[in-house]
Formats: structure tokens, C-alpha cells, sequence
């Protein structure tokens, strides 16, 4: 056997949500990273338009949350997660507990997005039966929605290349319709005028099922990773009402909205609207350390604390290993108070008007059938080529990294999500080279 090979080749690692034979054939390889910028392994600078995975919102090496971690490890580098408790992780649920609105202030730590989904799900349930109401089992998700990729998530999710290989899924599942209207709302700078009513079609779901067998509704009030879907204006406000009117949990999952994103600290303050859950991850720890959290509104809690569970007994069975990890609690902390520090959600809101100019900017370049934004994000939508969805917005990304920049795409849309700390100049440098990108494209 050839060692060398074996240990050092790119043939082991199967790489996730990736088209491993593409990327070995010619790898795109990170070795470093400051502030704005990746650095390839062929010493090129590469601008991050897209925040790593929309996680990195504080951008890179920051300071104060690598001196957290390395500080952590050296102290107190884990402590048992179920009986057991420790310092930096009551800090963190406390510190964030005052980030939301009302009374979304009692916070279970999970270590991913999916897991966050999958602990919302399951409380929601749990939440019910405790209350009497165990009849309550069903989640309303919504078609284009990305709830990661556990069995839970992927059911309410409603993206159908995610779902297809995987059987039949959780039963007691449906979905309302996407809200992506082009023919109505293409060149939308903001929220879309049109679409509140698609809201109306819960009534229609609830009253096939009844409203006894429901337990929550899901949606990324802001569908990020099937394209930057916004919601229309309205819309939100009306699913909060029909939620209310039946018994209903609302959870909105903030995975990719939180912290900064839409330039408010989180979807709940931009949009107005108050759920009874919201899941977090990726910008709780700057995507530096896996981390990811639920914050639920203290009635849950004390639903389950008033439940007649035995005092020795938890009142909740479901938890991680690493929930609320001592390292991943101090990089969270590091990450609130570097987003403090420089009123970086502030800086994001001072930002997006810069940010809508210039992306709007890029309407009329060939195959570009539609530019949406809010916040710091944004999306460029391309005409497909027939018979090959996906395939020019997969030329555009090679073509954006050969030409220094760092850009995602899902299907034929290119989303953009660069760090809020992104400059005015590198706003143009990112809108200037993909300009080029799509100047190029056949
Ligand atoms: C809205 C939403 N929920 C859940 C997830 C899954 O997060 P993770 O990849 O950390 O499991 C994502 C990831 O992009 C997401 O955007």
C-alpha cells in the first residue's frame, strides 16, 4: 500500500452538500482568514461575500472570541452537559435571553442548526402533552424552506432534492406554499408587496387536519438557503394571527436571520413579529465553534416546570452531549460582546441602503431575471439554462473564486451574505466583480 497516498490524498474525506467528484478534480482549498478576506492555498485574496455560510457575521480571527476559546479550553475544557452545570453557559442564557423581545427568554442549548429544528420540533410536542393537549402532533412547514437535515427538519423543509433519497419521512407533516413570486414582485428593493394572502392558506390546512391535532407552524421568516425568499409584507403578521386563533406554536427558524443579518438584532425585531420559538446557530459563535440554541418563551418553560414530573426526574428528555459546551459558550460570548463592541447589528442596518444601491445596480447584465435584498443579504436570480438547472449559477461561483471572490448559489440563484463589518468600498468590490462575473457568462 502506498502510505503517503493514504494518508494524505483527497479521496477520504466525503465532503458534505458538495459535488466531491467536481471539487477533487480541481480543489478550492482555504487556508487562512482576517477579517473580510479568505486566503486560498494558492495565495490568492479572497473577499467573503457570503459570511463562510452565512455564520461569520463579525467576519474572521476575531480577537476577543479566539482569546475566549483558547482561555476556555486551557480552564474548564468540559463539564457533563445533563445534572451538571458551569459559569460561562447560565452567562451566555442570560445575556441572551435580553437579545429578544418579550418574554423568548428561556434558551436549551443545542450544537447545529438541524439540531435546533429538531429540539423545537420536539418541545413543541412535549409542550402540548404536558399541558393535556398530547392530541397536538403535527408541524406545518413550508415548501423552499431549509430546516437543516435532520428527519425532522427535512420533513418540514420543503426543498424536494433534499427529501427525495431519503423515504418516507415524519408522518403528520404538511406545508404551506412559498411566497417567490417573480411575475409579481421582481426587483423588489425590500420587503414584496405581494403575497400576504398565500398567509390564508394555513385556515385551509388547519381546518383539514383540525385544529386539535396541530401542534406548531415553522417557517424562516426569511427563507435563506433556497434563495433569499423575503416575506411579503404582511404576511408573517397574518400566520402569528391564525397561530394564535387556534393554540398553535410559531416558530420562526432564525438560524441564518439572527444576529445582525436583516440589520436588526434578529428577524423577530425587523419584522415585527413575535413567536413562540425561535432556533439559533451559526452567528451565535461566529461560526467558529458549533453551537446552536433554542429560545422559547418562558410559558413553555414553565409549563414543563409545572408538569407533574418527580423533582429528581428531568422534565424534558432530549438534550446533547454538548449542549452548551464550556468552549462553545465562551466563543458565543466572545461573539456577542465583539458584536457589541462595534454596534455591528447598527453598522448592518447604517450599511443596507449602500448595499440595495449597489446590488440593484446589477439589474439588465444578461440572465438576470430578478434582485431582492434586506439587510445585509441579498440575491441575484438567473434565467436557467433549459434542461441544466443550476448550472450557470454554478459556472457563476467558479468564476467568482477564480476571480477572488467568495459567493454561494442554490439553484440559479446567487445569495449573497458578506459580514457586517464589510466596508462601503468593499461593497463595490464585491458588486464590481460580480458584475464581471455575470458580463462573462453564456
Ligand atoms: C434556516 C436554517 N435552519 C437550519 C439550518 C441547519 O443548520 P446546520 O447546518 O447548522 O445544521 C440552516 C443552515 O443553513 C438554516 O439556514
Amino acid at each position: 500500500m502506498n502510505a503517503p497516498q493514504r494518508t494524505n490524498n483527497l479521496d477520504a474525506y466525503w465532503m458534505p452538500f458538495t459535488a466531491n467528484r467536481q471539487f477533487k478534480s480541481a480543489p478550492r482549498m482555504l487556508v487562512g482568514a482576517e477579517g473580510m478576506y479568505y486566503r486560498s492555498d494558492d495565495g490568492r485574496t479572497i473577499l467573503d461575500g457570503t459570511s463562510g455560510l452565512w455564520c461569520c457575521n463579525a467576519g474572521h480571527n476575531r480577537p476577543k472570541i479566539t482569546a475566549a476559546i483558547q482561555k476556555q479550553a486551557a480552564e474548564l475544557d468540559y463539564v457533563p452537559a445533563f445534572q451538571m452545570g458551569h459559569p460561562k453557559v447560565f452567562e451566555l442564557a442570560s445575556r441572551l435571553a435580553t437579545l429578544f423581545p418579550g418574554d423568548l427568554d428561556r434558551i436549551f442549548f443545542t450544537n447545529s442548526g438541524s439540531e435546533s429544528v429538531e429540539s423545537a420540533l420536539k418541545i413543541a410536542n412535549a409542550y402540548h402533552r404536558v399541558r393535556g393537549e398530547g392530541t397536538r402532533y403535527r408541524w406545518i412547514g413550508r415548501e423552499r424552506a431549509y430546516h437543516g437535515v435532520n428527519y425532522g427538519g427535512m420533513s418540514v423543509g420543503g426543498i424536494g432534492g433534499n427529501r427525495k433519497s431519503f423515504g418516507p419521512l415524519m408522518t403528520g407533516v404538511d406545508h404551506l406554499r412559498h411566497t417567490h413570486d417573480l411575475a409579481r414582485n421582481a426587483f423588489t428593493k425590500g420587503l414584496p408587496e405581494h403575497g400576504a394572502e398565500l398567509a390564508d392558506e394555513l385556515e385551509r390546512i388547519i381546518a383539514l387536519h383540525d385544529p386539535s391535532t396541530i401542534s406548531a407552524v415553522i417557517v424562516e421568516p426569511m427563507a435563506g438557503s433556497t434563495g433569499v425568499l423575503l416575506p411579503p409584507k404582511g404576511y408573517l403578521q397574518k400566520l402569528r394571527a391564525i397561530c394564535d386563533r387556534h393554540g398553535i406554536l410559531l416558530v420562526f427558524d432564525e438560524v441564518i436571520t439572527g444576529f445582525g443579518r436583516l440589520g436588526a438584532p434578529f428577524a423577530v425585531d425587523a419584522f415585527g413579529v413575535i413567536p413562540d420559538m425561535v432556533t439559533i446557530a451559526k452567528g451565535l459563535t461566529n461560526g467558529v465553534i458549533p453551537m446552536g440554541a433554542v429560545v422559547a418563551r418562558r410559558g413553555i418553560y414553565d409549563a414543563f416546570m409545572a408538569a407533574e414530573t418527580p423533582r429528581h426526574l428531568p422534565e424534558l428528555p432530549h438534550g446533547y452531549t454538548y449542549s452548551g459546551n464550556p468552549v462553545a459558550s465562551a466563543a458565543a460570548l466572545g461573539t456577542l460582546e465583539t458584536y457589541d463592541d462595534e454596534g455591528l447589528f447598527e453598522r448592518a442596518a447604517a450599511m443596507a441602503p449602500v448595499w440595495e444601491e449597489a446590488l440593484h445596480g446589477l439589474r439588465g447584465l444578461p440572465h438576470v431575471i430578478d434582485v431582492r435584498n434586506y439587510g445585509l443579504v441579498g440575491a441575484v436570480e438567473l434565467d436557467p439554462i433549459a434542461g441544466a438547472p443550476a448550472q450557470r449559477a454554478f459556472a457563476a461561483y467558479l468564476d467568482a473564486f477564480a476571480s477572488g471572490l467568495l459567493i454561494r448559489t442554490t439553484g440559479d440563484i446567487i445569495a449573497l451574505s458578506p459580514p457586517l463589518i464589510i466596508s462601503e468600498d468593499e461593497i463595490g468590490r464585491l458588486t464590481d466583480t460580480l458584475r464581471a462575473v455575470l458580463q462573462r457568462l453564456t
